[in-house]
């Protein structure tokens, strides 16, 4: 079957990654805009993340991303595992190369103590929701080796210039109003991190990292806040939006609170993002894994194009 040639699967080295992007950028129909760029994303940054390639005569012809979760609240619960980016070079598929790599992968993530393992965004740092299900033969592999759809996650796609054009960038009327609720929107910077960060934790899951992520890379990334009476002693706020935060087409995450919904805050705050996109001149932007679709739409015109499928797997 191998007829004579030298099959493994090490760690990826930083010696790779040139490589490495040039495989992603060539498998990764569906993101060719940012695909070498995802790579550098889920490279691994901490000692539970994790890195390998398959090499056929010491060639890659494949990668296999993943980390482990963080330790969850229940003491007897497991961390959970990820797989977070694989891709086999197309001229080498079918030969069971990324069957390999997911075996070698899920032995480690079992090795360091994961119970189940998930293809789904490891928040905060993920390049996609699951897979999109136009990688079908990713998602035809994904059940093939034993992981169980669990459920599906959209994105939507806002045409920048078409809402522009439509006035649906325009937020001054919107933010007229708001002032006369004492709501002010504006951009978040380094002077909000003490005080906003115990309410960005009281969101939950990873939206604090995610929103405070955008003051280090302002290049590419960006973020607002709503503030009640900004300046003042009593000072709150009352919404965050922020986009750019892994990738830099897609916005999220976003959240007002709960007395100050219907007044039009998340609107402004999303407009405003979107607005920064458009001027960074980009034509289309992503509504990242998204929740409430109708709100996105009426903003918008935003609708439903990627879809994405997370999958489980039991130990
Ligand atoms: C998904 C991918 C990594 C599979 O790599 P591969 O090395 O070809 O996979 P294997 O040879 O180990 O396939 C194992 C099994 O998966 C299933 N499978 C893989 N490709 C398939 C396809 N095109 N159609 C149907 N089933 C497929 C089959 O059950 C296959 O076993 P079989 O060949 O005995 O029928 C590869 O298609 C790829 O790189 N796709 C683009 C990148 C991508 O979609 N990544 C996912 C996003 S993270």
């Amino acid at each position: 079957m191998n007829h004579g040639h030298a099959f493994g699967v090490r760690d990826a080295e930083a010696g790779d990654l040139a490589a490495l992007q040039e495989l992603a950028v060539g498998a990764l129909r569906w993101d060719a805009a940012d695909a070498g760029e995802l790579v550098d994303l889920l490279w691994p940054a901490t000692d539970t993340e994790f890195a390998l390639v398959r090499t056929v005569d010491e060639e890659i012809v494949g990668l296999a991303f993943g980390s482990l979760g963080p330790i969850p609240r229940d003491p007897a619960a497991s961390r959970r595992g990820h797989l977070n980016l694989l891709a086999v070079d197309a001229a080498a598929r079918r030969r069971g190369h990324a069957t390999a790599l997911v075996a070698a992968l899920e032995e480690r993530l079992r090795e360091v103590g994961a119970g189940d393992i998930l293809i789904g965004g490891a928040t905060p740092r993920f390049a996609w929701p699951g897979i999109d299900v136009r990688y079908t033969p990713a998602t035809c592999f994904a059940e093939a080796r034993g992981y169980v759809p669990a459920r599906d996650a959209v994105n939507m796609t806002v045409e920048l210039d078409r809402a522009e054009a439509n006035g649906r960038l325009a937020t001054k009327a919107d933010e007229a109003r708001l002032a006369e609720h004492g709501i002010t929107v504006r951009r978040l910077t380094e002077a909000d991190r003490e005080r906003i960060t115990p309410w960005l934790a009281g969101w939950g899951g990873t939206w604090r990292e995610e929103t405070l992520s955008t003051l280090h890379h302002p290049d590419t990334a960006g973020s607002y806040v709503a503030v009640l009476h900004d300046g003042e002693l009593d000072a709150e706020y009352v919404g965050f939006a922020a986009y750019g935060v892994n990738r830099r087409d897609w916005f999220g995450p976003m959240g007002t609170s709960g007395e100050q919904r219907k007044l039009g805050v998340g609107r402004v705050l999303l407009r405003r993002c979107m607005a920064d996109l458009h001027a960074r001149g980009y034509r289309t932007a992503q509504i990242g894994w998204t929740g409430p679709v109708a709100f996105y739409t009426r903003a918008l015109d935003a609708y439903v194009e990627r879809v994405f499928r997370m999958y489980r797997k039991g130990r």
